[in-house]
């Protein structure tokens, strides 16, 4: 998979819907050109797996038609159980030799059998005092990628680029607001199926883990106790997540299962935070950054906040991008918190895992 110089169309492949963004290299910065989302039926796609391949193509040929990209080249993600990253240290050697040495780390470090994974590495930081370098490693399952990737081509597209998740969202935070030189933050994306978690330490990815819990979980909750069915308990959420929607219809039981559900995905999120302060050596979190649709739900930084006693913030992901194509506003604004993978894919230029 190489990349060339030119601008990809990022393509997310998310649980319940598909989002793709075209952005423009500016002087001074990136401005969105074009714009489309699909929403996938329920079982599409389950724990990542795509479980109906051809109603995914569908979707895609729709997200490109709506969103009028002719261009083919795309960057893809991937995430969830079958990618796992892990921050290393090695001896300082030449990267010739870090390519021969990389697969026996990997099979050091990565908790699957090396002949079913893609591996890749960024060195994070040289320590030539110490006489070692800190290297971010990854790992994904190569039947999860081939899986995309051969899915895009029956979508006519071409898969150039294939990252992960947690990246393309640190990607995207990295361009909006630069990535904190000496503070330890947490990135998380809470999607449908899952929560990505990405710690960023002195500037550079430390942790990252996937959670699979998210809105799913908050959606069948409310059909199980508030006893709605699946599109209504969706609504009656998403109402819940939408400032200024009318809320006076909304039974009185819904705001206390959301915050029930929120709390348990907290009590989750912070498990990880507290493996990495106990494993890193880093003594605090400083700050909390949320996206992805659940995090529209107000509850969810709140009940973050609350258990972590970290403050919560929920970031914008166009917050320094600026609007310059024909695109749906409406729709763009209702999906803004959805959009962050797709736009970290569209800044992408070249390879991220090698084949
Ligand atoms: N306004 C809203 N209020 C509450 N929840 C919302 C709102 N908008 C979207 N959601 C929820 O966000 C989830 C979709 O978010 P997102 O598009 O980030 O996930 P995905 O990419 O489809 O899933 P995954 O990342 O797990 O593969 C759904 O569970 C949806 O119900
Ligand atoms: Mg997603």
């Amino acid at each position: 998979m190489f990349g060339g110089a030119k601008s990809l169309v990022g393509v997310d492949i998310g649980a319940t819907s598909i989002k793709v963004c075209h952005l423009k290299d500016k002087k001074g910065g990136f401005g969105l050109m074009k714009f489309g989302f699909q929403p996938l039926e329920p079982q599409t796609i389950v724990d990542r797996h795509v479980m109906n391949a051809s109603a995914v193509v569908d979707a895609l040929h729709a997200a490109f038609r709506m969103a009028k990209i002719k261009q083919k080249e795309i960057a893809l993600s991937v995430s969830g159980q079958s990618v796992i990253s892990r921050k290393i240290t090695v001896p300082i050697m030449t990267t010739a030799e870090l390519d021969e040495q990389i697969q026996w780390e990997a099979e050091n470090h990565i908790p699957f059998d090396i002949k079913d994974v893609y591996v890749d590495y960024e060195i994070l930081r040289k320590r030539p005092e110490a006489g070692q370098m800190d290297l971010l490693l990854v790992a994904a399952k190569r039947e999860e990628i081939d899986d995309y990737v051969s899915i895009a081509r029956q979508a006519k597209l071409k898969p150039l680029v294939v990252d992960i998740d947690a990246f393309t969202i640190q990607n995207v935070f990295e361009y909006n607001r630069g990535l904190p030189p000496d503070d330890t933050v947490a990135i998380i994306n809470v999607g449908a199926s899952q929560a990505s978690i990405n710690i960023i330490s002195r500037g550079a990815s430390a942790f990252t883990r996937d959670i699979s819990n998210g809105g799913n979980y908050l959606t069948e909750q409310i059909i199980k106790q508030v006893g709605v069915p699946y599109e209504q308990a969706e609504d009656m959420k998403c109402t819940v997540g939408t400032p200024g929607a009318d809320r006076s219809q909304l039974p009185p039981k819904l705001t206390q299962v959301i915050e029930q559900v929120c709390d348990t995905i907290a009590g989750e999120i912070q498990r990880s935070l507290d493996f990495f302060l106990a494993t890193s050596g880093e003594e605090r979190i400083g700050r909390v950054y949320l996206t992805g649709g659940t995090a529209n739900l107000s509850q969810l930084a709140q009940a973050i906040e609350r258990r972590s006693r970290v403050t919560t913030e929920v970031i914008q992901p166009l917050e320094r991008v600026s609007l310059d194509g024909a695109i749906d506003q409406p729709l763009l604004q209702q999906r803004a918190a959805q959009i962050t993978v797709a736009l970290g894919l569209a800044m992408r230029k070249t390879k991220e895992v090698r084949a």
